[in-house]
């Protein structure tokens, strides 16, 4: 590997906008008010957030420092601490993890530029049946679906060629702030809609006996994964590019804080905004859900074709800053492992990623076997955001805090924290977490959902 290839991080901003901008896309805006919707609602609220405290910031925490230490992907990291052994495993499965995501998640991407193009050039359709039947149009759309996913590829692709600093830094600097502030108004004008409470009731009023059901628990976790970015040594690859001397432990903590925060509000945006709407259901959106409910929160704003651009505009760069990330992972393995070149490794990569992409978009737009899977049933999208979801990523994050904890090691782990000074979470208080919590919370949640 050439240091060329890889770089490092120009600020400690640096780390922590683009790092966030990893976690902090359509998973919060799109995937988090969806998966609500389709899990009970606050009882879903409730386990994501305990997921999120007790399993995934310790891991986030742990693929931090461990990049960081390593100065090399997840491959890389878990080779120079233990060269040989069954723990390739955890390099394989964020290779592997990184190109499928990225596969299906451009294809929503595409939608979300679609909806700008359509904001900034038609409107939007507001009227229940209209904004429903928009979404309808804009996904079943094979060819035009297809193109918008190649463009948004495409745009990955040209940023992470450019390299660390100039691509990924300087496209998270300028769009995070913007979002978070677009945000909280559509989430002021949501809340404050006549007929709002009930969308907030079922937001935030768990129905505790929801809370013990074993599909609702699978879900929250595997969401909680797919929103931080964890469990595909996204964070160890970036984590990589920190030189040794910058802090690791605060930004970890505030990623974890930024990405639950904005998840957060867009439920405040949707639920609201769908529950003003007579005969609403949240069940029945699916992935289509945020892009039928916000066109007709959108038109009750004064103007609100422009903050309807304007919020497409900055998810669509969301999305953008994470697909970077997804790509960055087997990019960086291929020039860490095979020294390739980075330009021959993206080529390849997003190649492979268009293939595996288009099946995605063809679900939507009645190709029967994609519609309606042999034997599995549901969609090929479906099966690809279950597989990679809410198996995949848990369970990489579960190999990677028994790798950071036990293989790699609460001394040597520890010690790598404590070049953070003193601060919390202290490190044993880390190392009883990845250690144990962590793991068996998840081992735990694997078996109950392959017996149960
Ligand atoms: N965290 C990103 C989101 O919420 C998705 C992502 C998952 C990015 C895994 C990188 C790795 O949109």
């Amino acid at each position: 590997m050439s240091q060329g290839q890889r770089g490092t991080w120009g600020s400690g901003p640096g780390f922590i906008l683009a790092a966030t901008g990893s976690a902090v896309g359509l998973g919060n805006v799109w995937g988090f008010p969806t998966q609500v919707g389709q899990g009970g609602g606050a009882a879903f609220v409730l386990v994501y957030l305990i997921a999120v405290v007790f399993v995934c910031a310790p891991i986030l925490l742990g693929e931090v420092l461990l990049g960081r230490y390593a100065q090399l992907g997840p491959a890389g990291a878990v080779r120079k601490i233990i060269p040989t052994g069954p723990w390739w495993v955890i390099g394989a499965l964020a290779v592997a993890a990184g190109t499928f995501i990225l596969s299906f998640y451009s294809v929503i991407a595409g939608w979300t530029v679609q909806y700008l193009w359509l904001a900034v050039t038609s409107g939007l359709e507001a009227g229940p049946e209209g904004a429903t039947a928009l979404f309808g149009d804009v996904s079943a759309n094979g060819l035009r679906n297809i193109a918008f996913t190649g463009f948004f590829l495409a745009a990955t692709a040209w940023c992470v060629r450019r390299g660390i600093q100039r691509g990924i830094e300087a496209a998270s600097r300028i769009m995070m702030p913007v979002l978070f502030v677009l945000l909280v108004i559509l989430a002021i004008r949501s809340v404050t809609l006549p007929g709002a409470g009930e969308g907030l009731a079922y937001y935030l009023r768990p129905d505790l006996s929801q809370v013990l059901d074993i599909g609702i628990i699978g879900a929250a976790v595997g969401q909680a994964f797919f929103s931080l970015s964890l469990g595909m040594g996204a964070l160890v690859t970036y984590g990589s590019y920190l030189k040794r001397r910058q802090a690791a432990r605060s930004p970890a903590l505030a990623i974890v804080g930024i990405d639950t925060t904005i998840a957060l509000l867009a439920g405040f945006i949707i639920f609201p905004a769908g529950f003003s709407i007579a005969g609403f259901d949240p069940t029945s959106g699916g992935p289509g859900l945020i892009f039928a409910v916000l066109p007709q929160l959108f038109a009750t704003l004064p103007g609100g074709l422009i903050f309807g651009a304007a919020f497409f505009l900055l998810l669509s760069l969301a999305a953008f800053t994470s697909t970077i990330s997804l790509l960055e992972v087997p990019v960086a393995h291929a020039f860490d492992r095979w020294n390739w070149s980075r330009s021959k490794a993206v080529l390849v990569v997003t190649l492979f990623t268009f293939a595996f992409a288009i099946p995605s978009v063809l679900s939507f737009s009645g190709v029967p076997i994609l519609a309606n899977l042999p034997v599995i049933g549901g969609t090929f999208f479906d099966l690809m955001v279950n597989v990679w979801n809410e198996w995949a990523l848990p369970i990489g994050g579960m190999l990677l805090s028994l790798f950071i904890g036990w293989i790699w090691g609460k001394k040597k782990a520890g010690a790598e924290l404590s070049l953070d000074g003193a601060g919390f979470p202290s490190p044993a208080l880390f190392g009883f977490l990845i250690r144990f919590v962590s793991p068996a919370a998840i081992a735990l949640l694997i078996i109950l959902r392959i017996v149960g």
